[in-house]
């Protein structure tokens, strides 16, 4: 597999001529084509030919089909099979160069689309390559990067591809958002107009004539999916209805969680128990490694590290703390060791192309591999993970699911019992590894919500698995990579990812973990982790002034978990990202332009922050989107949106700022511990004394952990702020009361002269509580 080499579309024969029955030629090959619209002005491109059917376990979900000329966009399809939507103005959205929109090269395919000179990208799942991706080319192939990658490209540069595949483009054109979705499990590959430099010449991967933007695979049915919009959030929902939202985790995935390569034994856990509690910093998660093992043996536990299983994680339950393991897909090649023999038995190794067994080389020594692509090696799999769990394990972390086989070559690893090739399933290993064992936790606790972490992944992942972002360096390359990183990779239909924080391999100090932790503290995913070898990074293992830091910013996150929890309920519902970039919820205007804000991001619709990224720049510029009013954290005062403003935060402090017209449900109270408690909450009404001003929002709950939501366990309050002249009328409204009712307290950021609830006074008194390290003085109801 080349990583910087790309298909010319000089080799490829395009569509000419199709028929009426759907029959084309490209150049010799003989085609079947066929163009679909669905209700929403989602389109659909597919070639049938020389391919076998496409192997995608994405399970994409199109809306009802409509005819072709049905819908608010006029689309047109030339006989070359290029397609040209126009709005109703006349406006061109988007076109395909007639005559070369469609092209097959051997076993290779290839889409192109005429660019806009101010066309700019987002999206293509997870990538280090920025947050706009103009002018980028890149290929989806899972990748191992400390394997695949020398070391040189890893530590300061942007090693590309990464562990997970989402072959998905956007495109925003003026006022419209437009996706484009390959589902093709083979080797794709994406170029938004990329200039390649070689020598001093240049290559461009369109003709020489037009700029395009293509799209492709090296193999695979090309079926391509068009999705318009318009608004970001409108193509996000429509997107992530097609490829699957993720399903509410349980309450403790949001918390704060502790890992490293390294951890092993129960002492290690009992110790980290002892320390969180010690230092009043909350903690769901505490994560093994692969040295739990026996000679790292999947689906087993060394006796000598693990005496008494099942006492130490219920003494950790009790204690509020998960026990999250790691598995790695890889079975050592063993006779006599249990989980061998019995996937022998079962025959649902990968083959090699001499149909004996594929041998890799992972932590294990030599391993064969579990065939995720039969439907058989996924039950299999989801019942030793099943068995694995039965001690009371919540979820676990999936890894060298890319899959990786050490130094050896994969591409002898085939699939079906030997009759697929490599490619066939690559892309979509770790796909199918996390539908396994999903299911395989799901089937150990009946009744409970389950959470698995991914490497590496696919298309359809998010429906099965969050995913983090792989091996990181702790350097602020990696720290300010992880923004746009993780922004994209939710634009793409993975809401739930994060990054290591505090960086995996090579030494964190602690100004950079205080950074890390500052900056991610409200990421959808937010766990420590760290390389064996390495300096320790728990919250402890500097100075005092660390400890503080990284208390105060993990005892805010469970602050304010119940607005986390609630963005996750609206992606269950609609499918709207959570990590988000400004121009998510902002448009540009005359003089701001949001295309490009990298360091910059939202955390939901209410919650913008600016974090520091640099070593040694300790203040820094900060764009407040408007038309909106801004209330900074850094000095509690109100800021006009619409401009620029320095923010020069102490090392307790980092700058966020919360959208006026907001309420944010907040936890009561200090959150020293962990404990779920959404019946008593807080909602910070993020209003100013403006006459005709209104906040309104769901707070919804239930009991954070179990499936009995979906069977109307679950509560929600409308919350509704309004002023008027010098009263601030505050009211609720139940919607639901499946879970019981809460005990609402009231925190203003303004001053009013009155204070009513549901029309009768409200007492509130002067208060201050100590958000991002500043005390804000503010006004709370009892
Ligand atoms: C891989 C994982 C990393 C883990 C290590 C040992 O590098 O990405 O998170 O700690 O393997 O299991």
């Amino acid at each position: 597999m080349y990583f910087r080499k790309f298909p010319h579309p000089s080799n490829f024969d395009f569509i000419q001529h199709v028929l009426p029955t759907g029959k084309a030629r490209a150049g010799r090959t003989a085609l079947r084509t066929r163009m679909d619209r669905y209700a929403g002005d989602i389109f659909r491109i597919r070639v049938h030919g020389p391919w076998a059917k496409n192997p995608s376990l994405a399970g994409l979900t199109p809306p009802q089909r409509v005819p072709l000329h049905r819908g608010a966009l006029n689309a047109e399809v030339d006989k070359s099979l290029a397609l040209r939507l126009t709005d109703a103005n006349g406006t061109v959205v988007l076109s395909a160069p007639s005559g070369r929109a469609v092209g097959v090269s051997g076993n290779g395919s290839l889409f192109l689309f005429h660019l806009h000179e101010d066309d700019r990208f987002y999206g293509m799942g997870e990538k280090l390559l920025g947050l706009e991706l103009s002018g980028k080319q890149s290929k989806f192939w899972n990748t191992d990067v400390f394997a695949d990658f020398h070391w040189k490209e890893i530590f300061d540069d942007r090693p590309d591809p990464l562990y997970a595949s989402i072959p998905y483009l956007i495109l925003k054109r003026g006022n419209r958002w437009i996706g484009l979705l390959l589902d093709n499990p083979h080797a794709a590959f994406i170029s938004t107009g990329a200039h390649i430099k070689i020598g001093g010449g240049q290559m461009d991967l369109g003709a020489s004539s037009e700029r395009v933007l293509a799209l492709g695979a090296e193999n695979g049915e090309p079926d391509l999916f068009i999705l318009v919009a318009d608004s970001l959030a409108e193509l996000t929902q429509k997107f992530q209805t097609l490829v699957g939202r993720t399903p509410l985790p349980p309450a403790w995935a949001l918390g704060y969680h502790q890992c490293r390569w390294g951890y092993q034994s129960e002492r290690d856990l009992r110790e980290l128990d002892k320390n969180f509690k010690k230092h009043g910093i909350p903690c769901d998660g505490l994560w093994v490694d692969i040295d739990y093992m026996i000679g790292f043996r999947v689906f087993t536990f060394n006796p000598e590290h693990f005496p008494h299983l099942k006492d130490t994680i219920s003494a950790l339950e009790k204690n509020g703390r998960k026990f999250i393991p790691i598995l790695d897909p890889g079975v050592k090649q063993e006779p006599g060791y249990k989980v061998y023999e019995d996937g022998k038995k079962h025959d649902i190794f990968c083959r090699n192309p001499q149909g004996r067994e594929f041998v890799g080389q992972v932590w294990p020594g030599d391993t064969v591999f579990p065939d995720f692509s039969l439907p058989e090696g996924r039950s299999w799999w989801a019942r030793w993970v099943q068995t694995f769990a039965s001690p009371g394990i919540r979820g676990a972390w999936i890894d060298m699911n890319d899959p990786s086989t050490g130094v050896v070559q994969n591409d002898a690893m085939r699939f079906q019992r030997g009759r697929d090739d490599h490619d066939t399933f690559h892309n979509q290993y770790a796909l199918g590894m996390a539908m396994a064992t999903t299911e395989g936790f799901a089937a150990a606790n009946p009744g409970k919500r389950t959470f698995v972490i991914s490497r590496s992944g696919y298309l359809g992942m998010a429906k099965h698995a969050a995913i983090w972002t792989g091996d990181n360096i702790s350097n602020y390359h990696y720290l300010r990579l992880a923004i746009p990183c993780s922004i994209n990779l939710a634009l793409s239909g993975v809401p739930f990812n994060g990054p290591d924080v505090g960086g995996f391999a090579c030494d964190t100090n602690p100004q950079l973990l205080r950074d890390w932790q500052k900056a991610c503290f409200l990421f959808p995913f937010c766990r420590n982790h760290s390389a064996t070898g390495t300096r320790r990074q728990e919250p402890w293992a500097f100075d005092a002034l660390t400890l503080r830091v990284l208390r105060h910013y993990i005892q805010l996150r469970y602050k304010l978990r119940p607005y986390l929890y609630n963005l996750f309920i609206q992606q269950a519902d609609k499918g709207d990202a959570i990590l988000r970039p400004l121009f998510y919820d902002f448009e540009n205007t005359a003089n701001q332009s949001l295309d490009r804000i990298d360091d910059q991001f939202l955390i939901g619709p209410a919650i913008m922050q600016a974090p520091m990224l640099h070593e040694t720049e300790r203040t820094r510029d900060v764009l407040l989107p408007g038309p909106a009013q801004w209330w900074s954290a850094l000095d509690g005062r109100w800021i006009r949106g619409g401009r620029r403003v320095k923010a020069a935060p102490s090392e307790h402090e980092t700058p966020l700022y919360v959208r006026e017209g907001q309420i944010v449900p907040m936890a009561a109270g200090e959150q020293k511990h962990n404990r779920w408690n959404p019946r008593a909450m807080e909602a910070h009404v993020f209003l100013r004394r403006r006459n005709g001003n209104t906040a309104t929002t769901v707070y919804a709950f239930d009991d954070g952990d179990t499936l009995d939501y979906q069977h109307g366990k679950r509560s929600a309050v409308e919350i509704t702020a309004r002023v008027e002249g010098s009263t601030l009328a505050l009211s609720t409204r139940t919607l639901q009361n499946g879970y019981g009712s809460c005990r609402i307290r009231f925190a203003l950021y303004d001053t009013f002269k009155n204070v009513t609830l549901n029309g009768k006074p409200l007492a509130v008194r002067r208060q201050a509580w100590t958000f991002c390290g500043v005390k804000q003085p503010i006004l709370m109801s009892a």
